[in-house]
């Protein structure tokens, strides 16, 4: 393949992922995005495998490696759960970095690289940020698998001075930076490339265990967007562009992602990076003496909730983590479809950090074939509580905890939630009464106008169905 075709092949890719970027903002569009994604990836992969940067006998290589890499891509797409997606995520995040490592490295040795005054620097430059950008990444990114596997106890750990740790870990690196650039040959350059490489496995690994578990998505997005710019630098180090512009897209919809996920949980952006926020994760409720929650929970049955839900003009479902441990997302719809033949109007309620990765209850939804026009976002729908019969909680707790709104002190206070206690009945059905993701107590479970269903969500909500039909 030419240069000029392959140039022409980038660009139609680059073009693709722009569209599948704007495709995936919207579940209606989503499809769409993803198989315009896939379309540039497989456009991107013949054009720089055939073209004019691969030699012949090269090409059975990137063939065994295109076979072994996607074979256990396949494999593990396969077997995992939805609910472990953001393990899966973080954890090829870590591949990005590790591959930005092995290329910078590689390209600093090549002997064929042969460049001179400026060149030579910036070449350098690219290599040492490059290595810089992957260590973090890679190192940070397996601690986030860790955490969110539970590999990793999600409580923050937080060094003594650590911010100090911080400053000195990137003045040293800055310091071997200049050593790096006055190296007269690889030989000399080697050694202060190898101590920032480790400098920079310590800090991601530091950064990450500084996080509590509440803030772990924020980290996931924000290491998605480090894996961008880790790529966007391999680019620079290969003179591939679409390498650049495919890590910047990365880089910045990562960085934009984290924002909002960051207004959404009400947190600082640096805050988070500088650590110490959030606590465990889902360890049982506390029956701490200080906080509110103390006080009877009412239970109600399948049978007593379909009544309530027959009886009621207006519902709002609001599913959480729960709801895609359950798998309940089908009972769901067809509880949704039998209640609107009854004239109930019935719409949902997303949260942005529902569940256990952006857009997690979307996708549940959209499979179960919800019609988007009743699905609402959190700042859509926040407002209608008041005029609602029931609100119905399904596997979800931290997006509804009134203490995030009421106790200056909760380590969630300030997330913006669903105000679902400020509808005329609310029911949370979930199996026990355990706190969920942030480890915080719930005091909406003992609110007066509160039910409980307790129980397996995909049980509870077929039985729910029996009796809604019967
Ligand atoms: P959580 O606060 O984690 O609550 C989920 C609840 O579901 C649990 O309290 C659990 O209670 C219940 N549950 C679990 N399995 C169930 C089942 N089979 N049937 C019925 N109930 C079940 O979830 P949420 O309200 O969706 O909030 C999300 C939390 O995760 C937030 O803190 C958020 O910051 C965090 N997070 C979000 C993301 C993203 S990006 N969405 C990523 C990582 C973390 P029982 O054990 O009593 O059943």
């Amino acid at each position: 393949m030419s240069q000029s075709l392959a140039t022409v092949a980038y660009l139609g890719a680059a073009i693709l992922f722009i569209l599948s970027l704007s495709g995936l903002s919207n579940p209606e569009t989503s499809r769409r995005g993803n198989l315009f994604g896939m379309i540039g990836m497989a456009l991107a992969v013949l054009a720089t495998v055939f073209g004019p940067s691969v030699s012949s006998s090269g090409i059975a290589w990137i063939v065994i490696a295109l076979v072994v890499g996607g074979g256990i891509g396949l494999y593990a797409a396969k077997v995992v759960k939805m609910t472990q997606m953001p393990e899966l995520v973080a954890l090829m995040h870590s591949l990005v970095g590790l591959a930005a490592c092995i290329v910078g490295f590689a390209s600093y040795i090549d002997p064929t690289m042969k460049y001179e005054g400026a060149e030579k620097i910036i070449h350098e430059v690219e290599i040492y940020i490059g290595i810089l950008i992957g260590a973090v990444t890679f190192s940070g990114s397996l601690i986030a698998f860790g955490k969110l596997a539970g590999r990793i106890g999600g409580k923050p750990l937080l060094l003594p001075a650590r911010h100090w740790l911080n400053l000195i870990a990137l003045l040293v690196v800055i310091w071997f930076g200049r050593e790096f650039l006055a190296a007269p040959d690889v030989n000399a350059g080697m050694l202060p490339l190898i101590v920032m490489t480790v400098i920079a496995l310590l800090f991601g690994i530091h950064m990450v265990m500084a996080i509590g578990g509440a803030d772990m998505p924020v980290v996931v997005s924000m290491l998605n967007s480090y894996s961008g710019w880790a790529a966007a630098a391999t680019g620079f180090m290969l003179s591939n562009d679409l390498l650049i512009v495919t890590g910047a897209l990365v880089g910045s919809s990562g960085a934009i992602l984290s924002y909002i996920m960051c207004t959404a949980m009400n947190r600082n952006f640096i805050s988070v990076i500088a650590g110490g926020f959030g606590s465990g994760s889902g360890t049982p409720a506390k029956k701490s003496d200080t906080a509110e929650p103390q006080g009877e929970v009412v239970p109600v049955s399948a049978a007593e909730t379909s009544e309530m839900l027959r009886d009621a003009k207006s519902v709002i479902i609001v599913p959480g983590y729960g709801m895609a441990v359950a798998q309940a997302q089908h009972t769901v719809y067809e509880i949704t479809k039998t209640l609107r033949e009854k004239g109930v109007d019935v719409r949902f309620a997303i949260h942005p950090v529902a569940g256990r990765m952006p857009g997690h209850m979307n996708v549940l939804l959209a499979e179960a074939k919800v019609p988007y026009d009743i699905v609402m976002e959190m700042d859509e729908i926040n407002e209608d509580f008041p005029d609602t019969d029931v609100a119905i909680v399904i596997g979800a707790n931290d997006i509804v905890n009134p203490s995030a709104a009421e106790d200056p002190t909760s380590p969630i206070a300030g997330m913006p939630v669903l105000e679902v206690w400020k509808a005329k009945t609310s029911i949370v059905m979930k199996r026990s009464m355990a706190s969920g993701y942030a480890g915080v107590d719930n005091p909406l479970f003992y609110k007066e106008n509160n039910r409980m269903l307790f129980g397996d969500a995909k049980k509870m909500l077929d039985e729910v169905l029996v009796s809604l039909k019967g």
